[in-house]
């Protein structure tokens, strides 16, 4: 199945990255992100236009951004039998049916830069087998049944600027204590990756590793105390919901 790419830009690059040596045909906007694939891997090709990636490829990647997809996607012809995948976030597919003028198979994907590596989670929507397969071999699928849990995981990965930007806060704090940044970035990212390893093997909930990880009365129960009392909860979830207003469209 060879995989056409509409939209050669960061999470394009990602996939195709970690989908090397595949057979990979790229859109030649994003030059020079498209020329860098070209040069390192024999299994990819900058097609001369939008309409050559359609022309030759079973599975067209849709990986523009939102406020362009409409005027590129109601400019191409597509043919009966392809499949599309789409990238562009909090576009529906009934629009992107709309726009491509014909019932073919769309689903939708939220692909990662981890993907790169073939360590990336990615969620689709609906559920289909060659989309699994691919993103399977890219990490791990998640095949969600309704739109809604879709959404809801497009809402979860919105907190990635704020993880970075909780470490950055730290940091920072840990700096302006004299420790030098290096040293303070070594320990918060250390901690943090190992959190996260025992977050996901874990069998408990997480609550119980809050509270396992936190002496009654201890440091750490303060700062998750100060924390929930300051409104950073609440702060967390108004921002969850206002992404999934603009997620659900
Ligand atoms: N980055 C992520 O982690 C991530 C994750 C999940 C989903 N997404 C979604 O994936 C889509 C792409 O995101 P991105 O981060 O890869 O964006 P990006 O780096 O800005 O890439 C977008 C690409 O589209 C190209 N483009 C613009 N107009 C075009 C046209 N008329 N025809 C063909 N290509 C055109 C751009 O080329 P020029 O550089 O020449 O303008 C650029 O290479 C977005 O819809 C985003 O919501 C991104």
């Amino acid at each position: 199945m060879t995989l056409g790419f509409i939209g050669t830009g960061a999470i394009a690059a990602a996939m195709v990255e970690g989908l090397a040596p595949d057979r990979i045909l790229l859109s030649p906007r994003g030059a020079s992100v498209a020329a860098d694939l070209a040069a390192r891997f024999a299994g990819v090709t900058i097609a001369a236009s939008n309409q050559a990636v359609v022309d030759g490829s079973d599975l067209v990647v849709l990986s523009v951004r939102p406020q362009v997809a409409e005027a590129v996607i109601r400019a191409l012809r597509f043919r009966p039998g392809q499949k599309v995948l789409s990238l562009i976030a909090a576009t529906g597919i009934d629009h992107l049916q709309d726009w491509i003028g014909l019932d073919l198979p769309v689903i939708r994907a939220i692909p990662l830069p981890f993907v790169a590596d073939r360590d990336g989670v990615t969620p689709i929507f609906p559920p289909d087998p060659d989309v699994a397969a691919l993103f399977d071999r890219l990490g791990t699928t998640v095949e969600c049944e309704t739109r809604a849990e879709f959404d809801a995981m497009a809402v979860g990965s919105a907190l990635m600027g704020t993880y970075f930007g909780i470490l950055e806060i730290a940091v920072d704090w840990l700096t302006r204590q004299g420790l030098p940044q290096a040293a303070a970035r070594t320990y918060m990212t250390g901690l943090f990756a190992s959190l996260g390893g025992v977050a996901s093997d874990s069998p408990l909930d997480l609550a119980a590793l809050r509270e396992g990880f936190s002496t009654k009365g201890g440091l750490n129960e303060q700062v998750f105390r100060v924390f929930t009392e300051q409104n950073g909860a609440t702060a967390l979830t108004t921002a969850l919901d206002q992404v999934a207003a603009r997620v659900r469209g």
